[in-house]
């Protein structure tokens, strides 16, 4: 069985309404049943049920799907995981199940990065050259052993070789991604594991040794259902429990950094993944800090002192507002890094070095000179406009007058003028995406009501002629199953992302179309979009100076509208 198996027969056991009743109450209304939402916080209820559709939609915050989708954003799980959890609600087996939803399942890949840990352990003890590098760097042996750091050899096949003696199959060996085609990923590199919240190990850093190397001087083992770089922090697994006793977390930019602290005291620490935690990395960013969040929201930020590294210290105030964090900012002399300092000073020089942690205003006074001022202020203003916790806004609005002299209800003033501005641009987004997509809404809104139409649908136009590419892709996924003259709502919903469930839930819950006027509104639809296409077409030849195409084309748009007409 493969996993649309089970997700059809766990929706032929469970109901849509007697599933969300378990979490929230319901009360029917109408054909459908309504709540407040479960996912955003509200006064008056905007959640609704549609049983005979089997999806949900909340009109508040916009969430949207089918149970699968429910259980994910309820139990804050993956999707596999979504369906393990229903699988057991509906008593089929689990063992089976968890089987069948992954072909290759997490538990072989986490045995597998434990057999490469050890592997590159070893390795590290047969070689002297790896050794000498460490204790150069001033890794100690014990810091060696906590990190399990190790070393990956030269030759090209030697873990490939290794993993088969243990008997790991081809298949496996090559969904771990630290081989491909029998090539082992890292090679000459010492290994450093990184390990997720219950100290599996999930992927690795490799650090080149050759400094005279054109390689890049650090990479990542690759994504795979266990690993993602976006994600995860390296060292949390290790910093955890020191972060819950000193109550904030230390976030540097390295491998290096994070295991030199370490070894030094600091062990409250950690570091993105080969990513800078800045506004330009938003949405990675966010991520990111969500998973900090679970321990503290309180954060030292340490950057080098160089020109990138007061840059990365600006761009990351409004990430760090916006993930609603308390942020101090350690801007180290030129030159230096965590690592380096700590090895040349030690860690008394350093502790009392980041005791001198900037506020986020003292480093925008600090990084912007006299007649950039404003600039700074201004920038930190537009971060500011992120920050949800208004007392602390207040005493960061406080601080900034005091400290720069400028008038605090200027300052206030300002601050309403960024997010008037920004609210006003939102909208305008909003509104732009939904009048381009209005002749493809109503087709994909009666193909999914009145699944009789769909092959006059696909008989008028082509589907690469939708131009909002959702529905582009949700109309190719319906083509798919009718192909096979299997089309339903449910299929569909088995087999179409997370997004798309949302915006087809949003849309099937919306007013339906009048069934006497679906002729119409659909000619009307189609026909529009046949002159698009050909308004397109026809742009594109008239550039390339194709007169007799060119002549072709209007015809045929001169056709069409004829048509329309008559
Ligand atoms: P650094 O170059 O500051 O790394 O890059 P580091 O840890 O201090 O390295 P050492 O001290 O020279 O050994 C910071 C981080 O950026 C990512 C890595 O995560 C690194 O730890 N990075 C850097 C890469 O992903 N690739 C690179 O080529 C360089
Ligand atoms: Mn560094």
């Amino acid at each position: 069985m493969d996993y649309q198996k089970v997700l059809e027969e766990i929706k032929h056991r469970l109901d849509i309404v007697e599933l969300i009743s378990e979490y929230i109450d319901l009360k029917k209304t109408g054909q459908n049943y309504k709540s407040l939402c479960p996912f955003h916080s509200e006064k008056t209820p905007s959640f609704f049920v549609n049983p005979s559709k089997q999806i949900f939609h909340c009109f508040g915050c916009g969430k949207g799907g089918d149970i699968v989708t429910f259980v994910m954003e309820y139990e804050k799980v993956s999707f596999l995981e979504a369906i393990s959890i229903l699988a057991q609600k509906t008593g089929l087996e689990f063992e089976s199940v968890k089987k069948s939803i992954s072909h290759i399942s997490k538990e072989r890949l986490y045995a597998i990065y434990e057999s490469a840990t050890r592997y590159y352990m070893e390795q590290l003890n047969n070689s002297e050259n790896a050794k000498q590098y460490l204790i150069k760097r001033g890794i100690n042996q014990k810091t060696i052993e906590i990190f399990q750091i190790g070393y990956a050899p030269a030759e090209k096949n030697s873990l490939y070789n290794f993993l088969k003696e243990k008997n790991f199959d081809d298949i496996l060996i090559n969904s771990s991604r630290l081989v491909s085609n029998s090539y082992d990923f890292f090679r000459n590199r010492i290994i450093i594991p990184i390990h997720d919240l219950t100290g599996r190990v999930i992927g690795f850093g490799g650090r080149l040794i050759d400094s005279s190397s054109e390689l890049p001087k650090y990479i990542n083992s690759p994504d795979t259902p266990i690993f993602k770089k976006g994600e995860n922090l390296f060292g949390l697994w290790h910093s955890k429990q020191h972060i819950r006793e000193k109550g904030y977390v230390i976030v540097v930019e390295g491998y290096m950094d994070v295991i030199l602290c370490h070894q030094y005291g600091f062990k409250n620490v950690v570091a993105p993944l080969g990513t800078a935690l800045t506004q330009e990395q938003l949405e990675k960013t966010k991520r990111i800090l969500n998973n900090l969040k679970k321990f503290t929201n309180k954060i030292l930020l340490i950057f080098d002192g160089d020109e990138a590294g007061i840059h990365a210290a600006q761009r990351s105030l409004l990430p760090l507002f916006y993930g609603g964090f308390i942020a101090k900012i350690v801007l180290l002399p030129e030159k230096e890094d965590p690592a380096s300092f700590l090895q040349k000073y030690g860690d008394k020089a350093f502790k009392n070095y980041i005791s001198k942690a900037l506020s986020p205003i003292d480093l925008i006074i600090k990084t912007y000179p006299k007649n950039k001022l404003n600039e700074g202020i201004h920038s930190f203003l537009n971060s500011l406009s992120y920050l949800k916790d208004l007392i602390y806004r207040d005493e960061l609005l406080k601080e900034l007058s005091e400290k720069t002299g400028i008038n605090e209800k200027t300052l206030r003033d300002e601050l309403k003028q960024i997010v008037h501005n920004k609210n006003f641009k939102k909208e305008k987004i909003n509104i732009k995406n939904y009048l381009v997509s209005k002749e493809e809404e109503i087709l994909l809104r009666i193909a999914l009501s009145y699944p009789e139409k769909i092959n006059y649908i696909l008989q008028k136009i082509n589907i690469e002629d939708f131009e909002v590419t959702i529905i582009r892709n949700i109309f190719s996924k319906i083509e798919e199953l009718q192909k096979h003259g299997q089309f339903s709502l449910n299929k569909l919903l088995n087999i179409i992302d997370e997004e798309e469930k949302t915006f087809i839930s949003k849309l099937i819950m919306t007013s339906e179309i009048d069934e006497e006027l679906i002729m119409q509104n659909m000619n009307d639809c189609l026909k529009s979009l046949a002159i698009k296409s050909i308004d397109k077409k026809i742009k594109k030849i008239a550039k390339s100076g194709d007169e007799k195409t060119l002549q072709e084309l209007i015809r045929m748009k001169k056709n069409i509208i004829k048509n329309h007409n008559g």
